[in-house]
């Protein structure tokens, strides 16, 4: 056991060319971890609260830095994200901001890492979790709050279910954006990208639809395994709850046409994932579409967040939960949403942020806790940061 000997905290910039929280923990023995927070832009009511960068960082400086140097041991997890809350004292991490105490949190779990000589997921509790990697959904079409003049659902998910390892299906995922770049090309639609890498097309979520399907399957045709694919359809964003609608380009659905709406492309599209199909505040609509079939997975709705998961699991909201670690603050909260989850047969997809930075700690968490999927992106260096770490993971894992 070593304590922390030094927190150094800096404002870098992110992949939106923001300013963002980077954490250094040392500890007495000379172990050294480095971890910066990433950040939303379709955030959830009900996140933990992202300071001002400088403020975060002056506060986190004040309240629990001194909580942390020479008093916490770096490998008791638990201990140094209990003092993060004990230093912060309210429960949305609003003193210290949730983008000080995530940086902390994880940059302790690397140097408690380092100390010990072992990569981050074996540190995290992964040495038995060599077989079961996760899928990567790679986002290659989309909108919402993350381009503007683009679909009005929010990520269209290429999802390489049928891919014999990690590396297969992040090649596939690349693949599917490539070919959605073709396919774009060919009808002659121009396409820059949204904050996430994706093709941001100003094209309807109906052409959005059939060109996703048609990459997929030319893609999974030549690679010889099956590809799907799902959505984040972040539907918080669009909806207007005065008039109790959701807002799309043309049209606007209530709830229950909502329901149908989304069953229905379930169906049509074989549709592996749908994330936020429906407010964060309707767990009863996330339920009724729940009993419909699919993966459905709570992002707004939960928030990371293990009173809101309970929520949902006593209404049967979901059986899938996004899991960001600074929507809520720590490791180890992140961590106990992922056990509250898998215990009630919750799915859980480890997630990147649409503001994201080269730390690659999700890809370790995803691989320690087991998770079936993680969710950060296809292409762009903050996002293969974390795809090509998983590649290296799985290799050192798997002798491949
Ligand atoms: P965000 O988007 O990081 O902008 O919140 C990602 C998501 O909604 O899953
Ligand atoms: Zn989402």
């Amino acid at each position: 056991m070593t304590l922390v000997s030094e927190v150094r905290l800096r404002q870098v910039l992110d992949s939106r060319g923001n300013r963002t929280v980077e954490a250094d923990v040392v500890t007495e023995s000379g172990g050294f971890g480095r971890a910066a927070a990433p950040s939303g832009a379709s955030t959830g009511e009900y996140e933990a609260i992202e300071l001002d960068p400088s403020e975060a960082i002056a506060s986190a400086r004040e309240h629990a830095v001194p909580r942390l140097e020479g008093k916490v041991y770096v490998g008791d997890q638990r201990d140094v994200d209990r003092t993060l809350r004990a230093a912060d004292a309210t429960d949305d991490f609003s003193e210290i901001g949730a983008n000080s105490a995530v940086a902390i949190s994880m940059a302790a779990a690397k140097a408690a890492a380092d100390v010990t000589g072992a990569p981050l997921y074996q540190h995290l509790g992964g040495a038995f979790r060599g077989e079961a990697f996760p899928t990567p959904l790679g986002n290659v079409v989309g909108g919402g709050e993350h381009a503007a003049d683009a679909t009005a659902i929010q990520e269209f998910l290429s999802a390489p279910v049928g891919a014999p390892s990690v590396q297969d299906a992040v090649f596939a995922n690349a693949a599917v954006h490539q070919e959605v770049h073709d396919l774009l090309e060919e009808r002659g639609i121009a396409a820059g990208k949204g904050d996430e890498g994706a093709w941001a097309p100003s094209i309807d979520d109906e052409e959005a639809f059939e060109i996703v399907a048609e990459a997929t399957d030319a893609v999974a045709d030549e690679v010889g395994f099956e590809i799907r694919f799902g959505l984040d359809v972040a539907a918080a964003e669009m909806y207007d709850a005065d008039d109790e609608e959701y807002v799309y380009r043309d049209t606007t659905r209530d709830t229950d046409e909502q329901i149908e709406y989304v069953a229905d492309l379930v169906e049509e599209y074989d549709l592996a994932y749908v994330e936020d199909p429906l407010d964060e505040d309707d767990y009863e609509g996330f339920a009724e579409l729940t009993d419909r079939g699919t993966l459905i997975c709570g992002d707004d709705l939960f928030v990371t967040n293990v009173e809101r998961l309970e929520a949902g699991i006593e209404q049967g909201a979901a059986n899938a939960i996004l899991v960001k670690p600074n929507q809520i603050g720590t490791l180890s909260d992140a961590v106990d949403a992922v056990e509250l989850a898998v215990e009630n047969g919750y799915k859980p997809v480890i997630s990147h942020r649409s503001g994201e930075t080269e730390d690659t700690t999700i890809a370790h968490l995803a691989v320690a806790t087991g998770a079936p999927y993680i969710k950060t992106g296809a292409v762009g260096g903050e996002r293969t940061a974390k795809l090509n770490e998983l590649i290296r993971i799985e290799q050192n894992v798997s002798r491949l």
